[in-house]
């Protein structure tokens, strides 16, 4: 098993530290490392996840690759031999978990795509029969699929929890043709991703993509249909009318709900067992989703 990587030390300026990425500033690029950090509740635990930080970057690399025809994204290389000399004594480190991308004017909007009443839309559906501002028939049961996919943005907040806003509330802050842009490009990049993903048994039910401004043209930047910034749901096993099981952090969320954590940091350390199984459905995600046939 890999070691568990939770903090990187490059010999080059860091740019930022999210909660699983470090990002390093190489100038006109940056250099993207996925650690093996997990958060749960926004909050990152104190242990990481085994393979988790490969794992995720080699499903965004597979799916930059796959949908560069449908809008241009930021990834440049993963081979670290194509690397800037300086990051060479660090080759063993970044092999499989970090990619070289453009650098990007980020736009702060988290750009969410539903295809399924899951989550939060499940949540505030329940409230008020609304997904951000999307008036869906009554009745309908947790998990089901929508009539069709709708476009659900969210704040990019610096701390806390992101917050649902309405497509009015995001034309206003960003104007109203970069959001309607926005919204058309996550929708086909969600529709292209979901038919994809469906020849290997799973089914997205929603995504979030960021964009950003290279050369004043939109490019696709962050992560893509990773089990991060996607919900991945195993077709055989879906049943609508409660919550699935998914690809992803269930059982750490799980157990950390039943573990009396109040949800502020420090989070708990999690019991081996958990990381261990959750590091096997990261690495069955990545599989699954890596042995769809190219077929255009
Ligand atoms: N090509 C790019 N150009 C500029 N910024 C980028 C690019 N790709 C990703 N980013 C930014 O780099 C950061 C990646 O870190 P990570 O996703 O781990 O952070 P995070 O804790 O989720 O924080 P955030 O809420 O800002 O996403 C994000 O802030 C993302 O918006
Ligand atoms: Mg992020």
């Amino acid at each position: 098993m890999d070691d568990v990587i939770l903090e990187t030390a490059l010999a080059v300026p860091r740019y930022a530290r999210g909660k699983v990425r470090d990002m390093y500033d190489l100038g006109e690029h940056l250099l993207i490392v996925t650690t093996d950090r997990i958060s749960a509740f926004d909050v990152v635990l104190p242990m990481g996840i085994p393979a988790k930080g490969r794992v995720l970057n080699q499903l965004s690399a597979f799916w930059f690759r796959r949908i560069g025809h449908l809008i241009p994204n930021h990834l440049i290389a993963t081979d670290v031999t194509a690397y800037p000399a300086e990051l060479q004594n660090d080759r063993e480190l970044l092999a499989g978990r970090s990619m070289l991308v453009h650098k990007a004017e980020r736009i702060d909007a988290e750009c969410v795509v539903r295809g399924y009443l899951a989550g939060s839309g499940w949540r505030d559906y329940v409230r008020t029969g609304e997904v951000c501002g999307h008036a869906l028939p009554p009745g309908l049961q947790e998990s089901v699929e929508l009539p069709e996919p709708i476009f659900t943005p969210a704040t990019k907040a610096e701390t806390g929890h992101d917050e649902n806003i309405s497509r009015a509330e995001l034309a206003s802050s960003i104007g109203t043709e970069l959001a309607a842009q926005l919204e058309a490009e996550s929708i086909a990049i969600y529709e292209f991703g979901r038919a994809e993903a469906q020849k290997a048994g799973l089914i997205v039910a929603d995504t979030k993509f960021e964009f950003g401004l290279y050369e004043g043209e939109l490019m696709l930047i962050d992560e893509a249909f990773t089990p991060d910034s996607s919900r991945y749901w195993d077709t055989d096993v879906y049943a609508p009318g409660r919550p699935q099981p998914s690809y992803d952090k269930e059982f750490v969320r799980e157990w950390l709900r039943q573990s009396g954590w109040n949800m502020e940091p420090p989070a708990p350390m999690l019991p081996d067992d958990i990381v261990q199984k959750t590091s096997e459905k990261y690495l069955e995600a990545l599989h699954r989703v890596t042995a769809i046939p190219q077929t255009h």
